[in-house]
């Protein structure tokens, strides 16, 4: 066993606010439960849900740690009795339940991944949470098949990047949205075969036109209320809407359900987070099985777009809040 520090560096976000409030504090190490592993912390991903955390709009669920993070890579250094097949040493990935802004984070066994062969600890890291995300969302609740038409939202987001590349490696079609035609590019380079920049672009015109008017099959949206009747717009017959987010809001003023009745679609959506240990072990047992050969394949890849040192957690924020970047944001946290 390797000898443990009593206490650690971790970026505390007091009682939250603007990304200034994000600075590094000591404190003591997280101790596993028995199902858990004890991380050694080289590299963890930032997450919109990090920024609602932050300003105090997302709280963690209960017995979660109340540090910031949901996705990290590092080395298994302490391993609960309940823990399963890891072992001290082992290069894990996991999606946590908090506490990957810090140095050490537990992470339920269940939970965690072998890093791809050929990854480095940035990259490891920068899988969990979006992987876990698409593929529940995308996969499940949204039942994408291959052949089937997929219109992805939020296109260079961290979860856009990766719901573009696995519909593809699945055989899907791929129409994405973002701001921008630098951001329109990025998704064309990540596989998606239309890119529409909603700015200056009818997303809705666009999808019936690349589909000659048999419209998707699925969208994956995280706008929400602003975003409603128009996605509902853009599904054709049995098509299915999955939410995962509201950053155009939550409440619509005025919904046309007719197409809900007229195509037989499916309203639905989920959060990761507040999931048991068990429905995550599950989708991580489908990622290693379905995913990992492709990402050691080379077929798909996180795009990291900027890494900083954990203590500059606060501009890694801020540039999340400006959407100017495209791909994951990465903190490094040790060698
Ligand atoms: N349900 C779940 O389980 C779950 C899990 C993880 C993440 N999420 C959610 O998924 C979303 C993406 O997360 P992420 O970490 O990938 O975020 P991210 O990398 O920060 O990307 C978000 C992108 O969304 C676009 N955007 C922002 N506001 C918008 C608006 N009002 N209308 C249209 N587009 C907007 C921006 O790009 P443009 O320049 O293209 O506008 C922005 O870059 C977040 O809302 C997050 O909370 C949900």
């Amino acid at each position: 066993m390797p000898t443990l520090p009593e206490t650690m560096i971790l970026i505390d976000h007091g009682k939250g606010g603007a990304p200034e409030v994000l600075v590094p504090q000591r404190g003591p190490l997280p101790q596993p439960k028995p199902d858990e592993v004890l991380i050694r912390v080289l590299a963890t991903g930032v997450n919109r849900p990090d920024v609602a955390q932050r300003k105090g709009e997302y709280p963690p669920p209960p017995g979660a740690s109340s540090v910031i993070g949901l996705e990290t890579a590092g080395e298994v250094v302490a391993v609960g009795p309940e823990a399963g097949a890891w072992k001290v040493g082992d290069k894990v990935c996991a999606l946590t339940n908090g506490g990957a802004y810090a140095e050490y984070c537990t992470a339920p066994a269940a939970q965690c991944l072998p890093w791809p062969k050929g990854f480095d600890a940035i990259r490891a890291a920068a899988l969990p949470e979006t992987f876990f995300t698409v593929w529940a969302n995308l996969f499940g609740h949204g039942r994408l098949a291959a052949g089937e038409t997929v219109l992805v939202h939020g296109g260079t987001s961290g979860i856009g990047v990766t719901a573009i590349q696995l519909a593809k490696a699945f055989g899907a079609t791929v129409i994405a949205t973002a701001g921008s035609a630098a951001k329109c590019e990025a998704m064309r380079g990540l596989g998606a075969d239309v890119a529409i920049d909603y700015r200056t672009q009818d997303f809705v015109a666009e999808v019936k036109r690349a589909t000659d008017g048999r419209l998707a099959d699925v969208v994956l949206d995280m706008v929400g209320a602003d975003y409603f009747n128009r996605n509902l717009r853009c599904l054709g017959m049995d098509g299915r809407l999955v939410i995962i987010a509201f950053l155009g809001g939550f409440e619509v003023a005025k919904a046309d359900l007719r197409p809900v009745m007229t195509r037989r679609l499916t309203v639905t959506g989920s959060t990761m987070r507040p999931r048991t240990t068990a429905q995550k072990g599950a989708i991580a047992a489908a990622l290693r099985e379905k995913v990992w050969p492709l990402l050691e394949a080379g077929r798909c890849a996180p795009p990291i777009y900027q890494v900083f040192p954990l203590d500059q957690a606060a501009a890694a924020h801020a540039l999340m809040e400006s959407s100017q970047h495209i791909g994951k944001i990465m903190l490094k946290v040790a060698e």
